[in-house]
């Protein structure tokens, strides 16, 4: 299964118009046929291992602590996969945060990862849509997100949906012996 295409060649995205509700969806790819849904307790196992092979840590504790926060939530926190029959293609997580650190009410990208062999074929950007539509949904209109400054891929990534510079900084310091 490729998802690649030759240079030059358009890619077209055919979106299953019944499928209205933020958080379900089928997206045609070419001839591929892939389901967006959000995550099942099932699909923990998967998840952990596309992680494994994305960052090269296993952490099923994570995975399952994080299933269990936002796996159950369809209002404001969101956990979706992208499949095809029954192969895991990528996940992505987010959730609206609100007035934190003053900021408005807006949708927060935590994880978003794709099989590393399918990478570049658009399932990402399908991923990173459908969690739009599910924000939207939930009343917000801004996203964040935040990356490391070495992953050049997520920064390209999420430039190309339009994402830029945002208002805020990160500070961090190691905290001293006993304090
Ligand atoms: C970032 C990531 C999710 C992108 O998924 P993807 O399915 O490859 O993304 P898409 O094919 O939809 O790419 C959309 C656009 O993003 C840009 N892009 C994505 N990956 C890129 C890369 N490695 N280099 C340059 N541009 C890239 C391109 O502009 C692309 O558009 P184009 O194909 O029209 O040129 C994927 O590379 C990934 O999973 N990386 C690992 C992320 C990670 O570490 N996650 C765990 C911690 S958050």
């Amino acid at each position: 299964m490729g998802f690649c295409q030759p240079a030059g060649q358009e890619r077209h995205y055919v979106v299953d118009a019944a499928q209205d509700t933020p958080g379900y969806n089928l997206v045609s790819i070419g001839e591929h046929k892939i389901n967006i849904r959000p995550a099942v307790k099932d699909d923990l196992a998967n998840v952990v291992a596309l992680d494994d092979r994305t960052t090269g840590l296993r952490k099923p504790e994570y995975w399952d602590d994080l299933f269990t926060r936002y796996g159950n939530r369809k209002d404001s926190r969101f956990f979706l996969i992208a499949e095809e029959g029954d192969t895991l293609l990528g996940c992505i997580f987010g959730e609206v945060r609100s007035w934190e650190f003053n900021s408005v009410p807006c949708g927060w990208v935590g994880t978003v990862s794709v099989e590393p062999n399918l990478r570049m074929g658009g399932i990402g950007s399908i991923l990173y849509k459908e969690i739009c539509r599910c924000f939207r949904k939930a009343g917000v209109t801004k996203i964040r997100t935040m990356i490391p400054r070495d992953a050049t891929d997520l920064m390209s990534f999420f430039r190309a949906q339009g994402m830029m510079a945002g208002p805020f900084i990160q500070l961090e310091t190691d905290m001293d012996e006993g304090v």
